[in-house]
């Protein structure tokens, strides 16, 4: 987590970092800091919480210089105080960092011998105090950093910044992305191009234990051995404007808001008008014996969702698990499987730690991404847009259900390769899915209703959620929504899992929230659902009108919506699920964009 960003300009740096910083704030935002080198001395302003308390600070407390390095910080290592916000500086070197500094105790100690003193109690002075113990011992600032590097290990993304060198920042990457943006006489470095947008589209991606000396002539790019690395330079399109709400209180409305067209905009670019596939070339499963699909977080609901795609729509076994997981389990992988990483960022350091594990022991790693620079992306033998444009609300909706659309479509596309759909099945499925935008746009206009419903689930100190079949995992996605945004402990089930111990829970002060549209598991979860009922449960259904009018009787609330295709009824269901914990959070005043102790994305283990 964390975003770090630097720049050697012709122009005071300090509002382009804030700028740069706004963009990267998805990365946390416990505190934030800057530091430039004016007339060659180094200075910087740190301040907790979000970056608007920095721009307050700057406002009383400004900060000259055309060099310099900013900070938004995810606490890894010490408390969100001011002592431990970044840029750390020792003596003549301030440093931003990204990511864990693994062996940080045991350079505190070393450095602590050589009376170095540790002021903060994170792992990232310690790469600063080592910088200034190579600087005392007489080394140049260049030969500083790269002494200091090589007694690193974990994660890092790393910008140094030092006293009297107005025209040089060190950059490196190991473990966590870092971009470099090429300006006319002028240079920045970014967690991401995004940060960098408004002041280039010139980026070149660090590779992994790569340095960089750069001056605002250019940057000289060393690999791990140091040996001069060419790396290409790329023009990336992405839009410079600030990302705006248009008019919504909330990103995250925005982005519920906006899913019928993106998931339309996704179904317009992976198909073609009469109902057949556009994929990428060299997707072909034809051979292939299974899929493994591993994510994190919301994300691997959506892959969970997809294992059922695979296995019913495709017949070809698939397998998920969460990235944390799967890679330090250490799973045999047949070489005539593929394995799939699902990611919004890009840039889930477990996701993408998982697909280096699996790389080299499957025939062929796919991505579907949000972010098609991302590392993941470009880690990958063939990389899948999801299509949803920026998603700025740390609650991922939009994401979810664009990752749904194109998991779907790959599904189908496996069923199509392993002689499982004519295609007159498959443009069935396909109209099926196009029916989707319109069927959102409907299920959009309940959010008054589901407000209202809101209202009281924000008094509910615990809610389960129940589901069957693709439901079960859109239970463990509404729970999830709804703890991250609400503070309100939430949990999924598989509705035949209730009475093997989660039952104990319900009384009537737990909400009990039943996704349930009228398809062949409809019979199975109501009798669970009754079950819950029975024992003075307040069941709230969601189902369609068939569902509802079968069912709904005896319920504490009803939300009913249109009948959709049972496969990707998920896709729809999701929506009332989000809205709820919307509402929920803004009934109970919490921080909808930005919750508590969570970052956009998480870039450390
Ligand atoms: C979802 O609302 C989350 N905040 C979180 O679970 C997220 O989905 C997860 O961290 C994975 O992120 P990614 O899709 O960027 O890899």
């Amino acid at each position: 987590m964390c975003g770090i960003v630097g720049v050697l300009g012709d122009h005071e740096a300090a509002p382009l970092l804030v700028e740069a910083l706004k963009r990267l704030e998805y990365r946390g935002y416990d505190s934030a800091g800057i530091a430039t080198v004016h007339k060659g001395k180094l200075d910087r302003r740190r301040a907790v919480g979000k970056l608007v308390n920095l721009s307050d600070l700057l406002v009383h407390e400004p900060l000259a210089g055309k060099s310099g390095i900013g900070h938004t910080r995810w606490a890894t290592h010490g408390a969100a105080t001011v002592t431990n916000a970044h840029p750390h500086r020792a003596g003549g070197v301030a440093v931003v960092h990204n990511g864990i500094i693994e062996n940080f105790r045991d350079l505190r100690a070393e450095l602590a011998t050589d009376g170095y003193a540790q002021e903060s109690e994170t792992d990232t002075e310690t790469v600063a105090l080592l910088a200034r113990r190579e600087l005392d011992r007489g080394a140049t600032p260049v030969e500083a950093a790269r002494a200091t590097l090589k007694r690193l290990h974990g994660a890092f993304a790393l910008c140094f910044l030092f006293d009297g060198e107005e025209d040089l920042m060190i950059a490196a990457r190991k473990g966590s992305p870092l971009a470099i943006g090429h300006g006319t006489g002028e240079m920045f470095v970014g967690s991401d191009a995004i940060a960098l947008a408004p002041m280039t589209d010139r980026i070149t991606y660090l590779e992994e234990g790569d340095w960089a000396v750069i001056t605002r002539a250019g940057a000289q790019i060393f690999d791990a051995a140091d040996r001069l690395a060419n790396r290409a330079e790329t023009r990336i399109q992405i839009d410079a404007t600030r990302i705006e709400k248009a008019g919504y209180k909330h990103f995250m409305a925005k982005e519920i808001a906006e899913q019928p067209v993106v998931i339309a905009e996704a179904l317009k670019h992976y198909t073609t008008p009469d109902g057949q596939l556009n994929l990428p070339e060299g997707i072909d499963f034809t051979g292939v014996d299974r899929i493994t699909l591993v994510a994190c977080g919301t994300a691997s609901y959506a892959a969970h969702i997809a294992k059922y795609w695979f296995e019913q729509i495709a017949g070809l076994p698939a397998e998920i698990d969460i990235a944390s997981e799967f890679r330090y389990r250490e799973p045999p992988l047949s070489p005539h499987s593929w394995a799939l990483f699902v990611s919004q960022s890009g840039e889930t350091a477990d996701t993408l730690a998982a697909l280096r594990y699996a790389r080299d022991k499957v025939a062929r790693v796919l991505s579907v991404v949000n972010v098609p620079t991302s590392s993941i992306a470009r880690e990958s033998d063939l990389a899948l847009p999801i299509m949803a444009g920026v998603e700025v609300g740390v609650a991922s909706t939009k994401a979810f259900t664009c990752q749904l659309v194109t998991l779907a479509l790959l599904a189908l596309k496996a069923a199509v390769d392993r002689g499982r759909l004519t295609p007159e099945a498959l443009a069935r499925h396909v109209a099926d899915l196009n029916a989707l935008p319109g069927l959102m746009n409907h299920t959009l206009s309940l959010s008054p209703r589901i407000a209202a419903i809101a209202e009281d689930l924000a008094r509910a100190q615990d809610v389960l959620f129940l589901g069957r079949g693709t439901m079960y995992p859109l239970a463990l996605e509404g729970a999830l929504k709804l703890k991250e945004i609400s503070y309100i402990h939430a949990e999924g089930y598989a509705s035949g899992e209730l009475k093997h111990g989660p039952i104990a829970l319900i009384d009537a002060a737990v909400p009990v929230i039943v996704l349930a549209p009228k398809d062949a598991l409809f019979d199975k979860t109501v009798s669970n659902m009754q079950e819950v009922m029975a024992r003075h449960g307040r069941v709230l259904l969601i189902s369609d009108a068939k569902g509802i009018a079968e069912a709904g009787q005896g319920a504490w609330q009803t939300i009913t919506l249109p009948e959709v295709s049972s496969a990707f009824a998920p896709i729809l269901y999701a929506v009332p699920a989000q809205l709820l914990a919307y509402h929920t959070a803004i009934a109970k005043g919490t921080d909808v964009d930005q919750p508590r102790n969570l970052a956009k994305s998480v870039t450390v283990e």
